[in-house]
């Protein structure tokens, strides 16, 4: 039967259905616009479904739903643009989505939640996501839900930011509040394979399972690895946050393709780790590290890669 993956065209997404065709499972692609979706989905656009749905109009997701045996929801939005909100897309997209599925009798339902996730947090982005999850675990559904931390591989959005800045910032790099931040960088290979194991894993249903990579790091280190795979060289300047909100201020305002936000600098203040790794602890695997030839693509980052993201509206594939 059919698997439907909203944000089919994202990042994850677009592994994710690239994975289940590999596997001979046919797949319905949910994309706002199928032309845009097509062109970031290469050649398998023509091996799948696409239909176009905004999580955001409960009608549009209909006839998406249609003879459905599993949703993969992955539609958010890091950062508020366009005319998009955390509650509107993050949250009420999850909902609709969720009752769109329950009212076609999907069985199976995959929330791609987030490390740290959690409704009476303080932090919009967050308490979106947490909010929608707790919709989602008090649905009928046999659901699951993932909560990775950052993810990497060719085309993440997070780490391939910091390699642009530093094709913008010769000599000095800010090290962005002492570097002390932590995180447990996870690969996107690994995440979008614990995907799919759980679409025929009873065992996950009813779980949130958190998924991180084999070591903590702290952003001071990332930034050295992301330096090194670059095959660069920066002086790191540490920089409280608070110094960096004036100018993460300045490039929201005029960069239409910003690669920070205020909202994305708050997180900082919270570890983004992982205590019990379901990757290992309920799948059994061996996390890709975030290192040597696995971040060798940070490399690919070129000057005009990086203006044409910073001024464009910044796209995802
Ligand atoms: N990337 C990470 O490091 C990370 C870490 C933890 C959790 N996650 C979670 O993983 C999921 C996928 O992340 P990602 O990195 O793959 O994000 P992404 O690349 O930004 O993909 C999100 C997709 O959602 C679509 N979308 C946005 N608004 C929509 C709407 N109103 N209706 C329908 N589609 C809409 C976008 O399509 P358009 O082109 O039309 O905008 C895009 O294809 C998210 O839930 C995210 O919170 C990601």
């Amino acid at each position: 039967m059919t698997v439907l993956v909203t944000g089919a065209a994202g990042y994850l997404g677009n592994q994710t259905v690239k994975k289940l065709l590999a596997l001979g499972r046919p797949v319905r692609a949910l994309a706002r616009r199928r032309a845009k979706a097509a062109e970031r989905l290469g050649d398998v656009a023509e091996q799948i479904e696409i239909v176009e749905g905004d999580v955001t109009l409960p009608a549009s997701l209909k006839p998406a739903m249609q003879n459905v045996s599993a949703v993969i929801h992955y539609v958010a939005i890091a950062m508020e643009k366009g005319g998009q909100t955390y509650e509107e897309v993050n949250y009420q997209g999850t909902v609709n989505v969720l009752q769109a599925a329950e009212a076609a009798g999907v069985k199976r339902f995959i929330n791609m939640s987030q490390n740290g996730a959690r409704a009476d947090l303080p932090y919009r982005f967050l308490a979106s996501k947490g909010r929608a999850q707790e919709v989602v675990a008090s649905s009928n559904l046999a659901w699951t839900a993932l909560r990775p931390s950052a993810i990497f591989g060719p085309q993440d959005e997070f780490f391939n930011s910091f390699a642009r800045l530093l094709k913008v910032t010769p000599l000095v790099f800010p090290l962005i509040g002492g570097g002390r931040a932590l995180f447990q960088p996870v690969s996107v290979y690994d995440v979008v394979e614990a995907v799919i194991r759980c679409l025929d894993d009873d065992s996950a249903v009813g779980k949130e399972l958190t998924l991180g990579g084999p070591e903590v790091l702290t952003l001071g280190e990332i930034e050295r690895r992301i330096i090194k795979a670059m095959n660069t060289w920066r002086l790191l300047l540490p920089v409280p946050v608070v110094c960096l909100r004036p100018p993460v201020m300045l490039m929201q305002a005029l960069l239409p393709g910003s690669p920070v936000s205020t909202s994305l600098l708050d997180l900082l203040d919270l570890p983004n780790t992982v205590t019990d790794n379901a990757l290992v602890n309920h799948f059994g695997m061996k996390p890709i590290p975030f290192s040597g030839e696995h971040i060798a693509y940070l490399k690919d980052n070129t000057l005009g890669d990086a203006l044409a993201k910073f001024l464009r509206n910044a796209t995802i594939n």
